[in-house]
């Protein structure tokens, strides 16, 4: 079976592998590129990075309706369970869960993480997912750092989604740099151009990974990518 990846804006991912479904930071209600609405999506699991407001804003709504089993680290699934989210897998950095759909390992990113309350949202991270024979990071919010080469040495990366926003995250200089470290075949750009202050052209950030042998796929909210 495939594994397709779908981009649906900001930070905002699935993963389809199987019959499986892997929301990754479901921002819909307040985002202004998304190209559909939260209702609308069907996660067999919700993987969240961080509990900040433009990743975590549908999270309760969609688990709760779809009953998805919410991986994220401890305190925000405590916050979760609280709130009557009822299958939660709790974690920390550098742990991974073996689940249906395969594994999931919860890495490190340096960013914050506090909900829209002001509640404190643990430490914040970044996935790696292996799942149909694939292997995918997802970096969430995070600068760059120097052990992102040795994700790139513990993992085969098939594809990266990478922030190239700046301002909150890297931006696409570093992000370049990011993805020579990963050593992944392939890089998706997120968390940009959702509001002018993270505006960038990701048509030249996929033409400067190119240049360096690796592929960009600057997909627009909507578009899906076909793992071969
Ligand atoms: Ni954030
Ligand atoms: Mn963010």
């Amino acid at each position: 079976m495939p594994v397709k990846v779908f981009y649906h804006g900001h930070s905002n991912v699935e993963i389809h592998s199987g019959n499986y479904r892997i929301q990754l930071d479901p921002f819909y209600t307040s985002n202004p590129i998304a190209d559909m609405k939260a209702d609308a999506v069907n996660p067999t699991h919700i993987l969240l990075s961080h509990a900040h407001f433009d990743h975590a804003e549908d999270v309760e709504a969609v688990a709760k309706r779809t009953g998805a089993i919410l991986a994220s680290n401890y305190e925000i699934t405590t916050y979760y369970e609280k709130r009557g989210v009822k299958k939660t897998v709790g974690m920390n950095h550098g742990g991974g869960v073996n689940f249906d759909f395969g594994r999931a390992t919860y890495t490190v990113a340096f960013h914050t993480s506090s909900f829209a309350d002001g509640t404190y949202g643990g430490a914040p991270g970044g996935w790696m997912i292996e799942t149909g024979g694939k292997t995918i990071y997802f970096a969430g919010d995070t600068a760059l750092f120097g052990d992102m080469k040795l994700l790139g040495e513990l993992w085969a990366i098939d594809l990266a989604f990478l922030p190239i926003g700046d301002m909150f995250t890297m931006g696409p200089a570093h992000a370049l740099k990011a993805a020579q470290l990963l050593r992944s075949k392939a890089v998706v750009p997120i968390h940009h151009s959702t509001w002018p202050p993270i505006k960038q052209d990701a048509a030249k950030f996929a033409a400067d990974l190119a240049a360096l042998g690796i592929q960009g796929h600057p997909l627009t909210p909507g578009q899906s990518l076909t793992l071969a």
